[in-house]
């Protein structure tokens, strides 16, 4: 058999058309079919090239009871009747696709199918790309208008997925997702996948509250520490769709997902060319415990613009001061954070414009001129001299109709002819599609970071899309995706213009926490609750994907403001010190010994802070365990226990680096640390532990 190796991560066999994609752990082949459309081979355990070439190919397109075909992109034409991942329709009422395949490209650990239509002028580019560092296979597409003798006449897109994935059949599909609502995001669910088409989706132009977009499949088996778990990961910030398909037939578990939810349309021009956003895909044989190691990895290595500064210990004013914000009230909850030791303070909605409600104000990015008549700098001056960072909150994408800016560029809003524009939150989503709206936002954004030096940004965004139109524009629908680009882009320009300048990606809590804002952001902000009891469940859900250096977590009063629900406050540090760090009570009510005992907590968040920022995570029963190097350290809550910890090597000896007492990581993956917590409400600790040999 004639086979070609092109580098150690693709290679090709060429009689059978097989290529296979190598990654650590695991292997991805697919084939060019008899037909010529792509076909999945197999996603598992690794496969040599050989092992795979024999490996048979499901070409069964030829039946009116056909199952799912297990192709690497379903399309519509021919036998098929699955979830198509593309849908196009032609000048002349044809649709769907019949592929000739026209070559590949095989570099660094990239792989390029090339395909084009037998009859139309539409090409399709399929890629793949693998890491050395890890089991992530990153999928995504090109489609482009080829123009040809064969007309120019533009190609409608109604559907383009990045991806389909086809998971082995397995007794029991199960799937794993999040659902959540505002206040209360990212909440885990696992449920056994119905014989149904099942749309995981978002329609409100950003990832949203009430799904996240991604998605795991296993068996029903896998748990925390073992089984095989098919995850599925769509990098993108706006609408989005993710189909789940299970058939009783036993054919493969198909899942098709991309950008945009259903019924868009738009049109393909000839020349022009048309990305996807990435759809990732991981396989593991670890549980959802490494299938989440193996995500937050990869966001370290692959996403995050600066992954290894470690996150500041943030103030954030808001639940404060909400939108009362005065130069005094902020001076004085500067001084209070500075005593804590916090380390970057943040004014944030309530400093620009007419902003005293969330009536008015959106739009006029300059200091408001009765609150700060001097501009921003006497504050942004004293945050700096009690040694912090300084930032500030924007909602670049919005303007309330009561705004200098609506009045002046009332045209600039998503909206439609003959309708209302509805308001929410008394605002309009002003159009990020629109070069001339992202120059003005680039611009006011660029000048206010070099005026004040601002070290950090929370971007926000508070209200879904509605009459979603562009008068005049010939192919409106296409600012559902390019809005999204457009925030990409100017968040993108901003980072290369100001390096030293962070982000933090907000959406009315988690209402876009994906890997598309995380590769141009620092962290999220990922619920307005921060009651530490729902905490725990709202983190656990975001941790499933997204690594904890990027889970922004504050501290806030008791009671708490959302919930009215009291806990003490060593339990709402121990809550919040799971990820980046940050208190958002008012300070000015603390008292003092409150206020000591945080500042001892945050010098301790600060010791262990490495170990939870940059060490692997290990989520145990009612604690969260993290390692990195030598140190191990434990935030667990409940009662006296003795807790079996995870991820060590057995034949370690580990120091309670408090207590001095020596542990065999033998006795603590098989029998557990002894852990005794204060007597009292909520009893929670932070063990550390440091190996020893
Ligand atoms: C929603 C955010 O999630 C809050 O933290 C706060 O910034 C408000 N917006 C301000 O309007």
């Amino acid at each position: 058999m004639s086979q070609v190796s092109f580098d150690s991560q693709v290679s090709y066999d060429e009689p059978s058309r097989t290529f296979l994609l190598t990654t650590p752990a695991t292997s991805y082949a697919l084939r060019i079919g008899a037909d010529d459309s792509p076909r999945h081979v197999h996603w598992g355990a690794p496969l040599t090239l050989g092992q795979a070439a024999a490996l048979p190919t499901h070409d069964g397109v030829t039946s009116s009871f056909a199952s799912t075909s297990g192709e690497e992109l379903a399309v519509e034409g021919g036998a098929r009747f699955g979830v198509p991942s593309l849908l196009v329709r032609y000048a002349d009422g044809a649709r769907g696709v019949e592929w000739v395949h026209e070559g590949h490209e095989i570099e660094g650990g990239r792989l390029r199918v090339r395909l084009r239509d037998r009859h139309y002028p539409l090409g399709c580019t399929l890629h793949y790309a693998v890491h050395a560092d890890n089991d992530i296979i990153e999928r995504s597409l090109t489609l482009r208008h080829l123009g040809s003798d064969t007309g120019d006449d533009p190609i409608e897109i109604l559907r383009c997925d990045a991806a389909s994935w086809s998971v082995p059949a397995v007794s029991g599909a199960r799937l794993s997702h999040t659902v959540g609502e505002w206040s209360g995001e990212t909440r885990l669910r696992r449920v056994e996948a119905p014989y149904a088409e099942t749309v995981f989706t978002s329609r409100r132009g950003v990832s949203g509250h009430f799904a996240n977009p991604w998605l795991m499949v296993d068996a029903g088996d896998a748990d925390e520490d073992r089984g095989d778990v098919w995850s599925m990961v769509l990098a993108w910030s706006g609408s989005w769709r993710i189909t789940a398909q299970r058939d009783h037939t036993g054919g493969p578990f198909t899942v098709t997902g991309g950008a945009g939810h259903d019924g868009l349309t738009w049109r393909l021009r000839t020349g022009e060319s048309h990305e996807t956003p990435v759809f990732a895909g991981q396989f593991s044989r670890g549980g959802f415990g490494a299938t989440s190691r193996g995500w937050h990895r990869y966001v370290a290595a692959h996403v995050l613009p600066v992954p290894d500064e470690a996150r500041p210990v943030v103030y954030n004013s808001w639940e404060a001061t909400g939108w009362d914000v005065t130069l005094e009230g902020q001076r004085a909850l500067a001084e209070r954070a500075a005593g804590l030791g916090v380390e970057l303070f943040v004014v944030d909605d309530g400093w620009f414009g007419q902003r005293t409600s969330d009536r008015a104000g959106l739009g006029d990015w300059q200091p408001n001129p009765e609150r700060f008549p001097h501009g921003l700098g006497p504050l942004a001056d004293e945050v700096r001299r009690l040694g912090m960072r300084f930032g500030l909150w924007v909602e670049p994408e919005m303007t309330n109709p009561d705004s200098d800016l609506y009045r002046a560029r009332p045209d600039w809003v998503l909206h439609m002819p003959n309708r209302r524009r509805t308001e929410l939150r008394h605002q309009l989503v002003l159009n990020f599609a629109r070069t001339d709206v992202t120059e003005w936002a680039y611009g006011w954004l660029d000048r206010l970071v070099a005026a004040y030096a601002i070290d950090f940004l929370k971007w926000d965004m508070n209200r879904a899309f509605t009459e979603a139109g562009w008068p005049g524009h010939p192919d409106a629908e296409r600012l559902w995706t390019d809005h999204t680009r457009g925030v990409h882009g100017v968040l993108d320009r901003l980072r290369r213009a100001h390096p030293g300048l962070r982000v933090e990606g907000c959406a009315g809590g988690g209402g876009r926490a994906d890997l598309g804002m995380l590769a141009r952001t620092d962290q999220t902000w990922i619920s307005d609750n921060t009651d530490a009891d729902d905490r725990v469940a709202i983190q656990h859900g975001y941790s499933q994907i997204y690594p904890a250096r990027t889970m922004s977590a504050w501290v806030t009063d008791s009671p708490n403001p959302h919930t009215g629900r009291s806990t003490p406050l060593r339990y709402r540090f121990h809550v919040a010190m799971a990820g980046a760090l940050g208190i958002g009570g008012d300070l000015s009510r603390w008292t003092a010994p409150q206020l000591a005992e945080a500042r001892d907590l945050v010098e301790l968040y600060k010791e262990i802070r490495p170990v939870v920022q940059f060490g692997e995570q290990y989520r145990l029963t009612d604690a969260v365990q993290y390692r990195a190097g030598d140190r191990v350290v434990v935030l667990a809550r409940g009662r006296d226990r003795t807790l079996r910890l995870a991820g060590l090597s057995p034949s370690a000896v580990y120091v309670d680096d408090a207590t001095g007492a020596e542990h065999d990581a033998a006795t603590l993956l098989t029998h557990g640390l002894p852990l005794r917590l204060p007597k009292g409400d909520r009893p929670s600790t932070v063990v550390r532990l440091t190996r020893k040999r």
